[in-house]
């Protein structure tokens, strides 16, 4: 993992969190006043991810309404007695102000906890040393393939506060101990719009500060704010996807406009690789940089798939191989990686994009094979109220379909057998199936529903 203290990130934030510890400093000295609790300062959208090894480290960000002196985290061992801050280190947080529109500006903070034990549960708490957020609860994956389950979401992107939040909430109920939730973009309708971050973490509520979130980024999430200027190197994230989540700089060397939005993690015996598809779907791209940025990516993919020690492989992007809403087909990006997700044999490939549901039968090679053979399974999910039509292109790969419904997912992981089962938000099992893996490593499918 390379060192991200010369990331443009972090120099943004370290020059904003001096600037307020200065003036605050001063403040005291003139004023001698000791700070007391403040509601501008409570911490907010308190978010759980990764920037590295999910078995020993654990990020967190969060935001407050003013900014404030001196931001840090406390952990402590995870234990019933209330005394948790007797025990608890502290550790300095990494932030400063952001500007949030029309001359408002927030604190914006990340503490990472490193040196952390394998498969044991940790209390924590982020604030500043006066005002502090509530004690929340995490645990750190095992250091080997053990069973555990995550789930997984589609655009949630509009009106998310008033009919996203159900989906989230609903899964929770369903899934209280999944390890991880994994979101396949467009996580709201404007990534440079603050109040949307604010109803994507309102609708996660408490969720978030319990069970890390991971993300690929989607192209709602790289829409740029009215009147600004696009990079000379090509279309970056929006400060405020990094604001908002921690995540792995493992991603392509020399390519800025990927940091944080493309990189993998591991977990307890499966390699999630996530990949940002915004550049194939890109047509106003420069074609020699989408060319060079893309050769990177793809080297990199192939790399990535190569090393995977563990017996499963996952892929996340937002775009799908196989479009099933409207009249999408997104052919640039399936040519580039569908040979590569053949080759290295992906299990799994998770996207969004077509608010729709739609999971494939076993595919290689853009057609279907028998269900012990080598091959991937293609799902795409949708999680918010936005629904598209269905693309019946590629209807005859699909071995289940679902419109106008909203939906999660529930993802179960042990070394032999990947159990995978789609909810509507209402609760009903719209669809599942297993994926059963032998001692030499190939993989058979069984679909529970409908049942074979
Ligand atoms: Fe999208």
């Amino acid at each position: 993992m390379r060192n991200d203290a010369g990331s443009g990130k972090l120099r943004v934030i370290l020059s904003g969190a001096c600037l307020v510890t200065a003036s605050m400093l001063l403040l005291v000295l003139l004023v001698g006043a000791e700070p007391e609790p403040s509601l501008f300062h409570v911490p907010q959208r308190v978010v759980l991810s990764w920037t590295d090894d999910p078995a020993r480290t654990q990020a967190v960000t969060w935001r407050t309404e003013k900014p404030v002196d001196g931001p840090r985290a406390q952990i402590a061992a995870m234990s019933g007695n209330p005394g948790l801050e007797k025990t608890a280190v502290v550790v300095q947080g990494l932030g400063g102000v952001i500007e949030v529109g029309a001359g408002e500006i927030a604190g914006h903070y990340e503490a990472r906890f490193e040196n952390l034990t394998p498969g044991t549960a940790y209390a924590y708490r982020v604030g500043d040393g006066v005002t502090w957020s509530p004690w929340y609860h995490f645990q750190t994956a095992a250091a080997q393939a053990e069973p555990f389950r995550f789930l997984y979401f589609g655009d949630a992107q509009n009106n998310i506060a008033s009919l996203c939040s159900r989906v989230f909430q609903t899964a929770f109920r369903h899934a209280p101990d999944a390890r991880f939730l994994l979101h396949a973009g467009d996580l709201v309708n404007d990534g440079y719009d603050d109040r949307a971050w604010g109803e994507w973490c309102a609708a996660l509520g408490f969720i978030s500060a319990w069970i890390p979130s991971m993300a690929v980024a989607g192209n709602h999430d790289w829409h740029q704010a009215p009147g600004t200027t696009q990079s000379p190197t090509g279309p970056m994230i929006d400060p405020l996807w990094r604001m908002h989540l921690a995540l792995p700089l493992n991603g392509p060397e020399e390519a800025p406009n990927l940091e944080e939005t493309t990189y993998y993690f591991d977990y307890q015996g499966v390699r999630i690789v996530c990949l940002d598809s915004n550049l194939y779907a890109h047509d106003k791209l420069d074609p020699r940089l989408l060319e060079s940025i893309s050769t990177r990516k793809e080297q990199w993919l192939r790399e990535t798939l190569q090393s995977n020690p563990h017996p499963w492989t996952i892929v996340v992007h937002h775009h799908p191989i196989y479009s099933v809403g409207k009249d999408r087909d997104n052919s640039r990006l399936r040519d580039a990686l569908l040979p590569i997700y053949d080759e290295y044999g992906v299990d799994l490939v998770l996207q969004g994009h077509d608010h729709y549901y739609a999971r494939s039968h076993k595919l290689r090679g853009g057609e279907i094979v028998a269900a012990d053979a080598p091959g991937t399974i293609y799902v795409v999910s949708v999680s918010g109220p936005k629904m598209y039509s269905l693309n019946r292109k590629f209807e005859y790969l699909m071995a289940v379909l679902r419109g106008e419904t909203q939906m999660f997912q529930i993802i179960d992981v042990e070394p032999g057998r990947l159990a995978f089962k789609a909810y509507s938000v209402t609760g009903e099992l719209v669809d599942a199936f297993e994926l059963h893996r032998n001692a030499s490593g190939e993989t058979a499918l069984k679909n529970l529903l409908p049942a074979e």
